[in-house]
């Protein structure tokens, strides 16, 4: 059965990720993809409630200040369950799957943000996932301060409308999002093949052409691939079978 294919999107809160993804995954369905998608932190029952800790701006309120160590070890927890539970049955089945974050995050927020530094993250990486990588990497990182400004402006919304920060890296000020942005564009530098980036602010529907055509030729390299050889060496015609 042919694996099917491993796509990460990333980019700081506000980077337009989320809404690309969902085009993305529209437009492979429309052309006849089984895709799954899904979300890191969460995207199980088990990832849901880390999910919970992690991210609700009122947990630390229970569960005390949480330590950058648990913090980047309750993602990988998420990670591992998602990979057993959904990303690799689905691969198996010759699915798309598209992943909203996944270990380029860990280096970016955790390695980078939180100041643990990448190796520790990548060790990790090996020995709790496998070292499995994605095989196509969706990078949005248009300038800082234009995520960061539509970051905040959804976040003053959801202030408004639930009293509650819509996570707890909300409250993360600019310093440790530019490391965030830093570290986003090493990652791009140092895995070119895998990552594609989409650095400039062109309307949505134009980036989400271009993601799918980037998408469209990995896919049609897959197929290749796939295809034995013998069904892609031309017979000459004068073979007589
Ligand atoms: P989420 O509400 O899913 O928003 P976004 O649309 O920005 O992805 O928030 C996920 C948050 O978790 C985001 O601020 C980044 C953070 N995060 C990490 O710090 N490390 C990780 O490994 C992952 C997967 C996410």
């Amino acid at each position: 059965m042919s694996r099917g294919l491993f796509i990460t999107f990333e980019g700081l809160d506000g980077s337009g990720k989320t809404t690309q993804l969902r085009h993305l995954a529209a437009s492979l369905e429309a052309e006849g993809h089984r895709v799954v998608t899904l979300r890191q932190p969460g995207g199980t029952p088990l990832g849901d409630r880390i999910r919970a800790i992690l991210l609700d701006s009122r947990s630390e309120s229970e569960v005390g200040a949480i330590a950058p160590e648990a913090e980047m070890a309750l993602m990988f927890a998420d990670r591992a369950q998602s990979l057993q539970q959904v990303i690799l049955p689905a691969l198996a089945q010759g699915a798309v799957v598209l992943c909203d974050r996944y270990t380029d995050s860990s280096e970016a927020y955790q390695g980078a943000g939180r100041g643990l530094g990448s190796e520790r993250i990548l060790a990790m990486h090996r020995t709790v996932c496998n070292d499995i990588q994605p095989d196509l990497t969706i990078l949005l990182l248009p300038p800082l301060q234009s995520s960061l400004h539509r970051a905040r402006r959804r976040n003053e919304r959801h202030v408004q409308q639930l009293g509650t920060d819509e996570n707890r890296f909300e409250r993360e000020g600019d310093v440790f999002y530019a490391r965030v942005y830093e570290q986003y564009r090493e990652i791009a530098l140092r895995d070119e093949k895998r990552v594609i980036v989409f650095a400039d602010e062109a309307p949505i529907g134009v980036i989400a052409q271009r993601i799918l055509e980037a998408v469209s030729a990995r896919l049609a390299q897959t197929a290749a691939d796939a295809t034995p050889l013998a069904s892609r060496v031309p017979r000459s015609s004068n073979e007589r079978f």
